[in-house]
């Protein structure tokens, strides 16, 4: 079965076409990026525009580079909740307009289930319930995973999300939109014990998320207390932005790791999936990793590419809710 999947909730346009869940015929990804680093962050208006601008090429040379017809095509899919309103709209309009010309089923997916997904098409032995941890620019959630289409949220943050953490420090320490990759780079240079920065827990129960207090920790630690009168950036030596970004690092990865941990013995489970931007990390990989193998629990995270936005999640995710013919009408609507 050949499922077209499409993704434009963010900054990323994207097509794929998937073969029964798992095999990636094609996954084009436009990336934005260039258009938004000189704002320091995504600008809605800005990507609207750009998806519209690529949605058909992106289409059409995912149809092409996957060498099948759009006729061969046995279901569109679409991710239609949560993200920016405008840009899910440009998707979601794009995948009804092909399900009504090609008289194919229409198939809606939610993003974050999509990014959990992403694991499965690499590893199809992923043992079910879960605990899985979406982390990306827009969203840290913690999901108890029951099936590939069933997730039960089971905590979340309650101010930043953990990518935007990594950019919006990164824009203190003077690197560019979006930061976290080169954090990510930069740290291996420095010390993680450098400086210790808060790390933000809100009660031994909670499975929920802080990091504005982390981000201010090193606002006020590269521009003093009272940042709003500081006048100049101050000039940070490489080593001292080294340090900096390392001893933050840290900090983020140790609650998301914590926090996964103690979800799975609240819940009584032995496997771990990470989706999302943030699970290219390198030292979370590592970290969660250790601490997983450690407890005997199995975790499931995708390669970079699948880890960013990227379509061939959405038309993976849609093949097993094809299966159980959960279609959408036209009707359906864009959720931010
Ligand atoms: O999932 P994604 O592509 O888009 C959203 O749905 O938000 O995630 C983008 C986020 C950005 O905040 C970016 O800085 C972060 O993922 N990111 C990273 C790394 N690679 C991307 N954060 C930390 N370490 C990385 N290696
Ligand atoms: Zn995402």
């Amino acid at each position: 079965m050949l499922i077209l999947g499409i993704e434009t909730s963010c900054d990323e346009t994207s097509a794929a076409i998937v073969e029964d869940g798992v095999k990636v015929l094609s996954n084009i990804v436009a990336s934005q990026q260039k258009l938004h680093t000189r704002f320091g962050g995504v600008v809605p208006e800005i990507a609207c525009r750009a998806h519209t601008d690529k949605i058909i090429t992106v289409i059409d040379n995912a149809v092409m580079e996957a060498n099948v017809e759009i006729n061969d095509i046995n279901a569109i899919s679409v991710a239609n909740t949560p993200g920016l309103i405008g840009a899910l709209l440009i998707g979601l309009t794009t995948a009804k307009t092909l399900s009504w010309i090609l008289k194919i089923p229409l198939i809606t997916a939610n993003h974050l289930h999509a990014h959990i997904y992403a694991s499965k098409i690499e590893h199809e032995d992923i043992n079910y319930p879960a605990v899985s941890m979406v982390v990306s620019g827009g969203h840290t959630t913690l999901f108890l995973t029951h099936s590939e289409t069933k997730h039960t949220p089971i905590g979340g943050t309650i101010d930043d999300a953990a990518g935007e953490a990594f950019d919006k420090v990164g824009k203190i320490l003077g690197l560019s939109y979006p930061a976290g990759p080169e954090i990510d780079n930069i740290s291996k240079k420095g010390n993680e014990r450098a400086i210790s920065f808060p790390r933000s827990y809100l009660g031994k129960d909670s499975l929920d998320f802080s990091f504005s207090g982390v981000k201010t920790a090193v606002l006020y630690r590269c521009l003093g207390q009272d940042s709003r009168i500081a006048k100049e950036r101050p000039i940070l030596k490489d080593h001292e932005i080294a340090d900096l970004a390392a001893s933050f690092q840290e900090a983020v990865v140790d609650v998301l790791v914590d926090k996964t941990i103690y979800a799975t013995t609240k819940f009584s489970v032995k496997s771990i999936i990470m989706g999302g931007g943030v699970a290219s990390n390198s030292r979370l990989r590592q970290k969660l990793a250790d601490a997983a193998k450690q407890r005997d629990i199995s975790l499931y995270y995708p390669s970079k590419i699948l880890c960013i936005d990227n379509a061939a999640m959405i038309a993976g995710l849609a093949y097993h809710k094809y299966q159980k013919e959960e279609f959408s009408r036209l009707e359906v609507e864009a959720i931010p």
